[in-house]
């Protein structure tokens, strides 16, 4: 294990009170304007409490000179209201990478925070709930990389960046749901193989091998989430509401992907969502990722057949505020561990962006496809 996990804790509220300021006339004017961002979701009686948040959010940021990074899945309070860099997992660990601030407080999940660690050793990295893990995370440990890697010896080894940091030492090279085939089709073009081993999502694996020609060898973790959407579930809301775009990500079975019109990260869906604007969506993802692209479309229908993320959903504006007011919780990864994991997550990031979103609306054919775990 690389990282000591503290208890998780929900702030007691007196001590969250103890850290808010009077909801007076100033405090009123100066959070007013954040109010127009979440008047969709947050009534007018509920404001003057998250806006007292939200002020004593920016101001511990000011004082410590620190940056949320919010993850697509945050719920809009936390997305719109103190998010300063929003966006995909790919996005968050390249905006980790460039910042100047001394302190990431990750909105988002463990290996989210560890991934910022690992780019950015000097800096603070706070996470407000240590127990906002990934079930794809918990699927896979450094010592079972190391068993595949004395079993398969030539086959280079693509780790998610839903993994541990321990696991991703391990890797050749990591990926995200944005760059997953170009990641794949690279390391296989580089080391001049046909085969490469994909951990640790089953559905993401699969998902690439249908739109590649490669043998790709796969671990039979799932993301908890986004494997329990089915197609019986797509088919019944086209029949309920024809003329739904239904967009899926590529956590998902391959037979949802097959029943879907788009497929791709995060960023990618909210991508097409910008481009596209049909008059009806479905998104099979979190829920909070309609929830925040229903502000910036309020024309669209979000057709609502989600699943919440409980790991995501224990990050709060309270948890937020008594990370920065309390400097809890500190990520730290071994320095060993950190210099590993830190090559495979370069590997990646020197790759250019792929010029297409991973498109996996390419036409699937037979999979080449062997289990591994
Ligand atoms: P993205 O890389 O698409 O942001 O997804 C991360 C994740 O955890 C999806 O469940
Ligand atoms: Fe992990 Fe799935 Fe939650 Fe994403 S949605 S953090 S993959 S459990």
């Amino acid at each position: 294990m690389t990282v000591t996990l503290a208890r998780s804790e929900v702030p007691p509220s007196q001590q969250i009170e103890s850290l808010l300021p009077p909801y007076d006339a100033e405090i009123a004017r100066q959070t007013d304007a954040f109010y127009a961002r979440v008047e969709d979701h947050v009534s007018s009686h509920d404001w003057p409490a998250m806006g007292r948040r939200v002020h004593a959010i920016k101001k511990l940021q000011k004082e410590q000179d620190a940056v949320i990074l919010a993850h697509n899945y945050m719920p809009p309070d936390i997305y719109a209201l103190v998010g300063d860099i929003c966006g995909d997992s790919l996005a968050l660990a390249r905006e980790a990478a460039k910042s100047k601030a001394r302190t990431l407080v990750q909105a988002g999940v463990h290996f989210m925070a560890e991934t910022s660690k690992i780019l950015c050793p000097d800096k603070r990295v706070l996470i407000p709930d240590t127990q906002a893990g990934c079930s794809l995370a918990a699927s896979i440990t450094g010592a079972q990389v190391r068993e595949l890697k004395s079993r398969y010896p030539n086959v280079p080894i693509v780790t998610y960046v839903n993994t541990s940091a321990e696991v991703k030492a391990e890797c050749d090279i990591c990926c995200t749901s944005s760059n997953a085939l170009n990641v794949v089709e690279a390391i296989a073009a580089e080391w001049g193989v046909d085969r490469v081993i994909m951990l640790p999502d089953e559905h993401l694996a699969r998902n690439v091998a249908a739109r590649t020609p490669l043998s790709i060898l796969v671990w039979q973790g799932s993301c908890e989430v986004h494997e329990q959407f089915t197609p019986a579930q797509v088919s019944a809301i086209r029949r309920r509401h024809p003329g739904v775009r239904v967009l899926a990500h590529p956590e998902c079975p391959t037979e949802v992907l097959d029943a879907a019109d788009f497929s791709g990260s995060t960023a990618d869906l909210e991508r097409w969502v910008d481009d596209h604007r049909p008059e009806q969506v479905l998104l099979l993802t979190e829920c909070s990722m309609s929830d925040n692209l229903i502000s910036r479309h309020p024309q669209i229908e979000f057709v609502r057949s989600c699943n919440l993320c409980p790991h995501m959903q224990r990050i709060t504006l309270d948890g937020i505020l008594a990370s920065l007011a309390y400097g809890r919780h500190e990520i730290n990864v071994e320095e060993s561990i950190t210099v590993r994991a830190r090559r495979a997550i370069d590997a990646m990031l020197a790759l250019p962006d792929p010029v297409t979103p991973a498109d996996f609306t390419r036409p699937a054919h037979n999979a080449h496809v062997e289990v591994v775990s």
